[in-house]
């Protein structure tokens, strides 16, 4: 990838309306950001609204988020759409969260496969209704061949359930003689994991103002940046997103070095 000045220009010309007091190296974008998608039902509440209505607004304001990530070139991004532990939630929200889902990849299909963006789906999908794992089988098909973006949409997805599940894979491959238990290391976990082949998450976004991470992307956060706000997520919009990623510049990375 080599550095493109004209193509930067352009970039921060059609910014020029949203972007004003955060000023961007765009040559050192987070190339890969988690975005923990939280408050939906506190914005809600906050409007006399039922919990769902703040799901909807939830995955509108992923729509944007989504669009413009990719219009400011960033590579890669995580959302954290529903955990492992969401199902502990009253059945009735539930149902309108898988129905939210099944309404967002039926959408993507037909909109984000036009906008060159790439969908993947990340986390325990075949314990979800057949309607939704066909969904997501043909919505990974539809993008694949996209150049864009890369959008992970976390579904009953959960850390320590990613890693158990990796434990698994690799205790059976061990059991079958097909490598050695001196091989496993940093690598070779990695590459169990949902994510394998994508890079860690550079910077980890949540919104609602609660200050954990939920058991989103355990492993893979080890050296990720954090950025915290009181918004509600329905309210995150591209201003938030600039202001994380200037924080975000501001910051000197180690990963244990000096
Ligand atoms: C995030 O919003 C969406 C999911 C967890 C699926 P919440 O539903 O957690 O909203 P709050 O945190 O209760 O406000
Ligand atoms: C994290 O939010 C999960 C998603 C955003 C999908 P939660 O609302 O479930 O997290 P807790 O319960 O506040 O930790
Ligand atoms: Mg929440």
């Amino acid at each position: 990838m080599g550095f493109n000045f004209k193509k930067i220009t352009e970039k921060i010309k059609n910014l020029k309306n949203t972007k004003s007091e955060h000023e961007l190296d765009y040559t050192a974008l987070p190339e890969h950001i988690g975005f923990i998608m939280d408050g939906n039902g506190r914005w809600a509440a906050r409007r006399g609204l039922p919990r769902s209505a703040g799901h909807k607004a939830g995955a509108e304001a992923l729509r944007r988020i989504t669009e413009f990530c990719d219009k400011i070139g960033i590579k890669i991004i995580t959302v954290y759409a529903f955990s492992t532990e969401n199902w502990k939630r009253p059945q009735k929200e539930v149902k309108a969260l898988m129905g939210l889902l099944s309404q967002y990849l039926g959408d993507a299909e037909r909109e984000l496969a036009g906008k060159n963006i790439v969908i993947k789906v990340i986390g325990d999908i075949t314990t979800l209704s057949q309607k939704i794992q066909q969904q997501v089988i043909e919505t990974e098909r539809l993008t694949q061949n996209n150049t864009g973006l890369l959008l992970n949409i976390a579904i009953n997805y959960g850390g320590r359930d990613e890693i158990i599940h990796a434990v698994k894979q690799i205790a059976k491959e061990v059991q079958a003689d097909r490598i050695a238990v001196e091989d496993i290391d940093d690598q070779l976990m990695s590459q169990h994991m949902y994510t394998r082949g994508i890079k860690d998450p550079d910077l980890i976004i949540r919104p609602s103002g609660e200050l954990r991470l939920s058991n989103f992307l355990l492993w893979q956060s080890a050296y990720s940046e954090f950025w915290f706000a009181k918004i509600y997520w329905p309210d995150f919009n591209s201003q938030h997103l600039l202001a994380a990623i200037s924080d975000y510049q501001k910051r000197t990375r180690r990963f244990g070095g000096i």
